[in-house]
């Protein structure tokens, strides 16, 4: 049975994004969507990756307005005005590897423990963006230190946290989904304009998987195309 209700409440985090902003045209088009909110840096109430109590303050805020259906996490960097992905061992430097688990490891992990309690226990999805690159097993070229490893820990709390709320909230599926190659400000510099697609097809097949989710599907790896990737 599909968990996703109809109707629906949905909350996009990182909405300013490029596929978070998708997300957000894409729900406010959907009929079956009753409404959806959007928080970022710059949003009231807002969320910023840089100062963790936000994280809280942001759900506690939103939580009075609750609950949510769907909650949708797309913040993410991979990049920075001072680093670029690293491309070899001596590459690797503690301000980069710091920074990237910060922003997708430590804010992701946060915005679940708190954001969690925004869900609805009678039926509720939580995704988090994460990345295949984040994939051990699928581990092919190398390099990427630290996206790889701050999205393959991001995707080691995902699970973490399914498990327990399997137990807590078993009506709660709580996933981490590869958007695909999308054209936007993570992938620019790496060719995001040519081999990327436009975030409204990414948003639109994600949206085909989340709506098909069971309860059964809870921490699952989703690729955009509903395969399920190795974690
Ligand atoms: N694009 C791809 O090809 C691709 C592939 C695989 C996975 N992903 C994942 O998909 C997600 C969305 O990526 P995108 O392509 O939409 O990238 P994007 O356009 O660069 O959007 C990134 C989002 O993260 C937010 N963000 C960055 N640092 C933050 C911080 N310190 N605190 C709070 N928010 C912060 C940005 O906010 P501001 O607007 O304030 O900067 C923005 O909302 C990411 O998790 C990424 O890893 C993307």
């Amino acid at each position: 049975m599909k968990l996703l209700p109809n109707p629906f409440r949905a909350l996009v985090i990182g909405s300013s994004g490029t596929i978070g902003s998708a997300f957000m045209d894409l729900l406010t088009n959907n009929p079956n969507c009753t409404g959806v909110v959007g928080v970022h840096r710059r949003s009231n109430p807002f969320i910023d990756y840089q100062n963790p109590s936000s994280i809280e303050d942001c759900a506690t805020s939103l939580g009075r307005d609750g609950p949510y259906q769907l909650i949708i996490n797309t913040i993410g960097v991979l990049h920075s005005d001072d680093w670029m992905p690293e491309k070899k061992l001596d590459d690797i430097n503690a301000d980069q590897l710091m920074e990237l688990l910060k922003i997708n490891t430590i804010g992701p992990a946060l915005t679940i423990r708190h954001f969690a309690k925004l869900l609805d226990p009678r039926g509720s999805i939580m995704v988090t963006l994460s990345a295949k690159v984040g994939s051990i097993e699928d581990n092919r070229l190398g390099g990427w230190y630290s996206y790889r490893a701050s999205k393959a820990a991001l995707n080691m709390l995902i699970k973490t946290a399914s498990i327990e709320m399997t137990r807590t909230k078993p009506q709660v599926a709580i996933i981490a989904m590869h958007p695909g190659t999308v054209n936007s400000r993570l992938s620019k510099p790496f060719r995001g304009e040519q081999i990327g697609r436009p975030a409204q097809d990414a948003a639109v097949d994600m949206f085909k998987v989340i709506e098909h989710l069971q309860t059964s599907d809870t921490g699952t790896f989703f690729s955009y195309s509903g395969e399920k990737l190795p974690w």
